[in-house]
C-alpha cells in the first residue's frame, strides 16, 4: 500500500472506532430527577419523550458510579444536551440528554438555526417554543442546547458544551498513525 493509502486507511479504522461501525450513535438518555417528579401535572410529559432515567446523576453522568443509562439512536443524527431555566427558583436549572430523535414529542424544530442541531456541532441559546416542531400550547422557557455527534457525547458536566475529549484522542491517534507512516 502507498503511503496515502494507510492514511486513508487509519483515518477510515479511526472514524469507526468513534463513530460505531453502523453509525448510529449512542447518546446518554436522562433528565434530572425534577422532571420525573413533576412529570405528569406540569405537563413534561406532554413536551418531552420519556428518558431511560430520571436521575440526580444527569448534570454529569460521565463521573465514576453515576450508572446514567445510554440509548442507541434509531437514526444516524447527533447526540443532544438540554440545559432548561427552571421556574422554581433563581439559577434552578434541569439537564436533558438524549438522541436528537428521541427528546422531544414532536421533534426539534428542523428548519432555521435550530435545525443545524440535528447534522452539525453547535450550541444555541434558546426558547423552548423556538426549539420544537409543534410549539402550539407549550409554556416557555429558557433553552441552552448543544448537539455533539460522537458516542456518549453528551455528557459534558455542568455545562452544555459539548464533549472535547475525543477530539483530542483523535488528534493524539492521527498523531502516532502519522510517525509510524513516516517513521
Ligand atoms: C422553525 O424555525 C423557523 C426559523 O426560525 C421558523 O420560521 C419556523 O416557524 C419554525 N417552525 C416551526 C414549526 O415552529
Ligand atoms: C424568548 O421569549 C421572550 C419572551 O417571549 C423574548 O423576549 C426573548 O427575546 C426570547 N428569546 C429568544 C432567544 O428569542
Amino acid at each position: 500500500m502507498r503511503i496515502d493509502e494507510i492514511s486513508i486507511f487509519l483515518h477510515v479504522i479511526i472514524f469507526c472506532l468513534i463513530k460505531g461501525v453502523d453509525g448510529a450513535l449512542r447518546c446518554y438518555s436522562c433528565m434530572s430527577r425534577y422532571y420525573g417528579v413533576t412529570w405528569e401535572f406540569a405537563g413534561y410529559s406532554q413536551i418531552y419523550m420519556e428518558p431511560r432515567a430520571f436521575t440526580d446523576n444527569c448534570p454529569d453522568p460521565g463521573r465514576r458510579g453515576s450508572q446514567v443509562p445510554y440509548v442507541y439512536c434509531d437514526d444516524h443524527f447527533n447526540c443532544v444536551t438540554l440545559v432548561e431555566e427552571l421556574q422554581i427558583g433563581v439559577g434552578a436549572v434541569g439537564y436533558i440528554r438524549g438522541c436528537w430523535s428521541n427528546v422531544f414529542q414532536h421533534g426539534f424544530n428542523k428548519t432555521g438555526a435550530v435545525g443545524q442541531l440535528r447534522t452539525e456541532e453547535v450550541c444555541h441559546k434558546s426558547n423552548l417554543s423556538q426549539l420544537i416542531a409543534d410549539s402550539s400550547g407549550t409554556r416557555e422557557s429558557k433553552i441552552h442546547v448543544c448537539s455533539c455527534a460522537k458516542n456518549l457525547c453528551n455528557g459534558q458536566p455542568n455545562s452544555a458544551l459539548p464533549s472535547s475529549s475525543t477530539f483530542f484522542a483523535l488528534v493524539i491517534a492521527q498523531f502516532f498513525a502519522y510517525k509510524l507512516i513516516s517513521g
